[in-house]
């Protein structure tokens, strides 16, 4: 997997109009998205980490393999964030969702030790009601015993049906990354799915 970092968007008005397919990856913060990016990509610094929550402040654009982008999204509820910046996320994280054709698919990122918070669950259910196709990533699976991440499973596939797949992933161990790589290739080969409008 080739992959360059493309450019960081902060108003909605500058996001890519060249018609490159793209894969949003959506999640609170510090959940691992951006490491999840380093993981796919093989590049370790590719993507910002930090293990202060509110790192990413931008949608952040990498170009994988000169086929698609990435969308590495600012995390959501993070305690310390001030209601202008909850505003501001809002207002991007809407704009963005409200018409993006090329959008091939969403990747709701759950941390594998906190499943059911009341933040992710609302978002599942906006993403229910969106034309996108969209899938779970389970994070940090190295922290958690294999009969919780299959019970934790089981409960999202049967509460969100909408969800295409749950990925079990540690971008730490590598754990997952391989079969998430698969799925992204083929999804971004599919032709533009219909949007009800
Ligand atoms: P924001 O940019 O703040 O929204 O956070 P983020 O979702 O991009 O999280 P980030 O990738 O920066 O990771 C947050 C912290 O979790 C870092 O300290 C990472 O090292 C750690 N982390 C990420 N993925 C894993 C994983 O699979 N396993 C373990 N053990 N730690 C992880
Ligand atoms: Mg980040």
């Amino acid at each position: 997997m080739s992959a360059t970092f493309l450019r960081s968007i902060f108003d909605p008005k500058e996001l890519p109009s060249d018609g490159v397919p793209e894969i949003a990856l959506i999640g609170r913060s510090n959940v691992g998205k951006s490491s999840l990016i380093n993981a796919l990509t093989e590049k370790k610094e590719l993507a910002k980490t930090s293990s202060t929550p509110g790192k990413t402040q931008s949608l952040n654009y990498f170009e994988i393999d000169k086929r698609y982008y990435l969308v590495d999204m600012p995390g959501y509820g993070f305690a310390k964030s001030s209601k202008t910046a909850r505003g501001q996320w809002a207002g991007l994280i809407d704009q963005y969702f409200a018409d993006r054709q090329v959008l091939r698919g969403v990747g709701i990122l759950l941390d594998a030790r906190h499943i059911g918070l009341d933040n992710d669950n609302l978002i599942m259910e906006w993403l229910s009601g969106l034309d996108y196709p969209w899938f779970i990533v389970l994070t940090k699976v190295d922290k958690v015993k294999q009969q919780d991440i299959s019970a934790h499973e089981r409960h999202l596939k049967k509460e969100f049906e909408r969800a295409e797949v749950v990925f079990k992933t540690s971008s730490k161990d590598g754990k997952g990354i391989a079969s998430l790589r698969a799925y992204l290739k083929n999804q971004i080969a599919l032709p533009e799915f219909a949007t009800s409008e």
